[in-house]
């Protein structure tokens, strides 16, 4: 019986944050010029206002310029398009976001394609993905590459490792397979059609779930001492009213197994944001050559 510890994001992220904070005051002293990060919210789904109010509030916090446009659900996708082109015009933004998920009359695609790879601060357009997958610079997508931050934090040199992605998204699955290649694990990425999954999650020295399915990964599957990253957030409900939020891993399980784990929430959750401002003070950097 192994000790499991217990990876704390919203430490990391904290700490993470502040030292974006310093860079935007340096980059300013050095260029007069304040990163500004543009999010577009179409529509009213609860969840994503949230979200958008924590990032709005962190991107201020982090010295950055935080530019909100809400647009009601009945927006036309022309509509957006064109605002998105006045956004990849305007010189004051050098990160732009369209929170997901969009109204169903909406192709996301085409709107993700249409914004300025530059500006990508996501990493969701096709020319950062293929960036990322030939080992260009590219912006890489927020919640993976705050996955890639932690494990590094913890187990140093990810080199040679056994990886098993559980979850193949274009958000999440398929970019920190990107990464962890980047980091020379073997890596494997499972799915709901993988055969004997179990089995397969066993081999991982890195087990990450991703597939937005409450506690599906259960503590039988997972190799003991290894580490494990809970991207999912389910909201679930209380046995006796109410809800709680529980990760796709059945963390008590997990206890006395895995070498590390990270909670939900705590784990994952907070790096997004944190990456995100990063990845706009990067995008910033670029553009001004600086
Ligand atoms: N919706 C849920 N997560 C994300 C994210 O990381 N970026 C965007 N744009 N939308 C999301």
């Amino acid at each position: 019986m192994v000790e499991t510890r217990l990876i704390d994001g919203k430490a990391f992220a904290e700490g993470l944050r502040k030292r974006v904070a310093s860079d935007v005051t340096a980059f300013h002293a050095a260029t007069g010029v304040t990163p500004g990060l543009a999010v577009v919210l179409v529509g009213e789904d609860p969840a994503s206002a949230v979200y958008v109010r924590n990032k709005g509030k962190q991107t201020v916090e982090a010295g950055m310029a935080s530019i909100e446009h809400k647009l009601p659900a009945t927006t036309t996708q022309a509509e957006l398009l064109a605002l998105i082109a006045a956004l990849n015009a305007e010189k004051d933004v050098h990160g732009i976001l369209v929170q997901l998920p969009l109204p169903g009359h909406i192709d996301a695609q085409a709107v993700l394609a249409t914004i300025d790879p530059a500006k990508d601060v996501d990493g969701f357009h096709v020319v950062n993905a293929g960036r990322l997958a030939v080992g260009l610079d590219a912006l890489v997508p927020c919640t993976p590459l705050g996955c890639v931050m932690l494990l590094k934090d913890r187990l140093g040199s990810l080199s040679g490792l056994e990886a098993v992605v559980v979850g193949r998204s274009n958000i999440v699955g398929k970019p920190l397979a990107q990464l962890l290649l980047r980091e020379d694990c073997t890596v494997t990425i499972a799915h709901s059609r993988t055969r004997d999954l179990p089995e397969v999650c066993r081999r991982a020295d890195i087990l990450i779930g991703a597939v937005g399915r409450p506690e599906m990964i259960r503590g039988a599957w997972i190799k003991p001492g290894a580490t494990v990253i809970d991207v999912g957030i389910n909201r679930v409900d209380k046995p006796g009213g109410g809800t709680r939020l529980v990760g796709d891993v059945a963390f008590d399980e997990a206890q006395g197994i895995a070498g590390a784990i990270t909670p939900v929430p705590g784990g994952v959750g907070p790096m997004t944001i944190a990456c995100l401002l990063q990845n706009t003070l990067t995008a910033a950097r670029r553009q001004l050559g600086a």
